[in-house]
């Protein structure tokens, strides 16, 4: 299978209906959960938006309500402990606060979701053919006989030998592989407009892994999808994302197109994000740079810019480091990152490695990784300070 440029496949043409604006549009969007502890705020004031055609990366660390997020478009929260506020539109519908009724009529048919283990989505009980039919004769009323037929392209669609036969196969005669690409057939059964994978090639490995990610690639051209990519993996991201959107605590703290943000990171949670990847040009003996610190609670929040416990530049910052746990620096529209450093000292840091000035010793969380060769960490991610300059 051949990888999709992304920049050959471009925005595909608005489809019948589409309204003016965005295909999809999340504005300030909160989630918030009530639990025995106190509220959770784990998504707090999330903007974003995606066209037809193209892919949105969202990264960052576990926790930083990823999965909420996209869990909130697609309208699978529970009511009864969950606090939803601002606007999702899809192709200019208002989803947030929607009736059940009508968000079961988009699931599936208008935007599907590839979850990361295939195995709580497939039921055990029906086999592989029934489960990618059912939903394709609930949404397009079609009958058994051509939902069979339907189940059967699909599976060759997403490259399972002898589809015919297999489709009679019930989950656990799958390879891992194979049930993931099973999950995807079900996910695009009825050709969705929006599609979003949650993690949806961590379980397997690094072969399979790209066959997947051509696939998805492969049937957005052919269905001109929007899709949201939801990953750990810069690597994957670089190689597979038109625009990225790089969450911390709940907010969006960076975007832009890949490869400006991955090439001139302007936030330094993405610069520690970049320095914590392995790189496979990189001296195998060179230690990692993880991340000082854990992600704050999303119980009680810390104030000002939520990364200020964690981050070692607000020193740099006019107005002084307490400017950084006051002050909540706002995520600029378009192509910008929430933090109060200027723009030409975000330049400097990031082409001096993303690390605190005066740590030039080589040692702890911040020292600059001792990389040789072009520069480019794995599967084409550039390393820190050696990106295209900021702009
Ligand atoms: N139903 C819930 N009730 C209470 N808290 C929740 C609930 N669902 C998620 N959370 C919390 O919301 C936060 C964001 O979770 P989310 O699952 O979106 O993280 P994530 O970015 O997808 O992480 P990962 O990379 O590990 O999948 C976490 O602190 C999580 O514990
Ligand atoms: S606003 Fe301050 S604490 Fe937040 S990322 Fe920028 S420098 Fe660091
Ligand atoms: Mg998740």
């Amino acid at each position: 299978m051949t990888t999709v440029s992304k920049e050959a496949a471009g925005p595909a043409p608005a489809g019948p209906g589409t309204g003016s604006g965005p295909f999809l549009s999340v504005r300030d969007l909160h989630v918030r959960f009530s639990t025995e502890d106190g509220t959770v705020r784990a998504v707090d004031g999330l903007s974003f938006t995606l066209e037809r055609g193209r892919t949105l990366g969202i990264v960052g660390e576990s926790g930083s309500g990823k999965s909420v997020t996209n869990l909130a478009v697609l309208g699978l929260h529970d009511p009864r402990t969950t606090t939803i506020t601002g606007e999702i539109l899809l192709d200019g519908r208002e989803l947030t606060g929607a009736p059940e009724r009508t968000l079961e009529k988009l699931r599936g048919n208008k935007m599907a979701m590839i979850f990361q283990d295939p195995l709580t989505a497939l039921s055990p009980y029906y086999t592989i053919g029934r489960q990618i039919a059912e939903p394709y004769r609930k949404h397009t009323g079609a009958s058994k006989r051509e939902a069979r037929e339907r189940a059967v392209e699909m599976l060759e669609k997403v490259g399972i030998p002898r589809p015919r036969l297999r489709a009679d196969d019930y989950p656990h005669q799958f390879s891992g592989g194979m049930r993931q690409r099973a999950m995807i057939a079900m996910a695009l059964v009825c050709d969705p407009d929006l599609l979003i994978a949650d993690e949806p090639t961590t379980a397997l490995d690094v072969t399979v892994q790209a066959q997947i990610l051509d696939l998805l690639g492969e049937l957005q051209q052919e269905f001109g999808s929007a899709i949201i990519l939801i990953t750990h993996d810069l690597g994957v991201v670089a190689n597979t994302a038109d625009d990225i959107l790089v969450m911390y605590a709940g907010r969006a703290v960076e975007r832009g197109p890949v490869r400006e943000v991955l090439g001139a990171p302007r936030h330094p949670y993405t610069w520690g994000l970049l320095r914590s990847m392995p790189s496979l040009r990189s001296d195998p003996d060179a230690a990692l740079h993880p991340i000082p610190g854990t992600p704050p609670s999303l119980l009680a929040p810390p104030s000002g810019c939520p990364f200020h416990p964690r981050c070692a530049f607000p020193p740099e910052v006019p107005g002084g480091p307490e400017r950084c746990a006051r002050e909540r620096p706002e995520l600029p529209e378009g192509r910008g990152a929430a933090c109060h450093l200027t723009a030409e000292r975000k330049r400097e840091l990031w082409a001096a490695g993303g690390r605190p000035p005066g740590r030039g010793d080589g040692r702890g969380a911040w020292e600059t990784p001792r990389t040789s060769g072009t520069g480019s960490g794995t599967l084409g991610v550039p390393r820190p300070g050696r990106g295209e300059s900021d702009r």
